[in-house]
């Protein structure tokens, strides 16, 4: 075996940055693996939100339901993005002729016809979205209670299923048109990934006013509960920057944890995984689980 001098490593192997970070990552992880989760006493749905677009939504949105899972919790994902990224990373079905979100938002199909379990834990479930949602901002226009289908989808949904759903997660499009209203009217609460980058808390307070209007004519309850700080590389000041203004605006809703930048991260979905079972030990997939840790424990924070 070598001495750590002959890494040629100053001040030995044990105190190199990468020993350093796998040494923190095993402590984190055991944390992690040793936390136990309470469960909620009602299904908390969280509307995954921004309209700003590759902010880091929809991996905040599949990676939270896995982490949640691995801890024990029933997870529903609904997907609302015509995109279908979070059906991918989940590793769930969703070619045009399967079942999806799209028939029961425009046609009143039950939820529970159109869910699948994902491959990447038994207890977590999606609701596929197919390329057809991309009309459904059109078709809903005219049709009856056009603002509460996805509310009451869910509700007709928790109230038959045998295996209530503790979470539910619905990814946003980056828009703010009448699919993310739907999603905003179903929540009981908000959850906003920022990029920290330059632009972050810009469209924000648009953001923000969307919010207030729904709160106001749709779900008076809704709560902008949590932030989270995605895509951060702690080697640049600006991203410090971020950090510091947005804890500064919202500090009781901004999570602790940061989802650092990495690479892992985003090559997952292309192997239909999310980081949490594609690289486990990871800074990446802690972070997420760490960020779970701290939603769950949390409750709703009202804002
Ligand atoms: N922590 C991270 N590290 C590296 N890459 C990331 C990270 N988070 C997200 N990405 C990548 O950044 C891109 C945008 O992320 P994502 O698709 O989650 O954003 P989004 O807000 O859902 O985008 P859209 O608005 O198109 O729905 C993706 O390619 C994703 O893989
Ligand atoms: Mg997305």
């Amino acid at each position: 075996m070598k001495h750590p001098d002959e890494f040629g490593l100053a001040g030995g192997f044990k105190d190199a940055p990468l020993a350093q970070e796998i040494s923190d990552n095993s402590r984190r992880m055991s944390t992690v693996r040793n936390t136990v989760l309470p469960r909620p006493t009602q299904t908390r749905v969280i509307t995954v939100s921004n309209q700003k677009g590759g902010v880091g939504k929809t991996t905040t949105a599949v990676n939270l339901a896995v982490a949640l899972a691995e801890k024990g919790m029933e997870v529903l994902v609904v997907d609302l993005d015509p995109q279908g990224n979070a059906s991918t990373a989940l590793g769930i079905e969703h070619r045009i002729g399967v079942k999806s979100i799209y028939e029961v938002m425009t046609q009143n199909i039950p939820l529970a016809e159109v869910v699948q379990v994902s491959p990447e834990s038994p207890r977590l479930r999606c609701a596929p979205a197919t390329i057809l949602l991309a009309d459904a901002e059109l078709e809903l226009v005219s049709l009856l209670a056009r603002e509460h289908r996805l509310k009451n989808a869910l509700a007709a949904y928790i109230s038959t299923v045998s295996i209530k759903p503790d979470y539910i997660f619905i990814d946003c499009p980056p828009s703010l048109g009448l699919l993310t209203v739907n999603a905003f009217t179903a929540a009981t609460e908000v959850l906003i990934p920022i990029q920290c980058e330059y632009y972050a808390l810009e469209g924000l307070s648009q953001l923000k006013r969307s919010i207030d209007m729904i709160r106001g004519a749709l779900n008076p309850t809704l709560a902008l509960s949590t932030i989270l700080l995605t895509m951060y590389d702690s080697r640049t000041k600006l991203n410090q920057a971020v950090v510091e203004d947005v804890r500064t605006h919202f500090p009781t809703q901004t999570l602790n944890t940061l989802i650092p930048r990495q690479i892992g991260v985003a090559e997952a979905p292309s192997y239909g995984q999310t980081v949490i079972t594609y690289d486990r030990s990871s800074n990446g997939a802690i972070s997420y689980m760490e960020a779970a840790i701290e939603i769950a424990n949390k409750g709703v924070v009202n804002g």
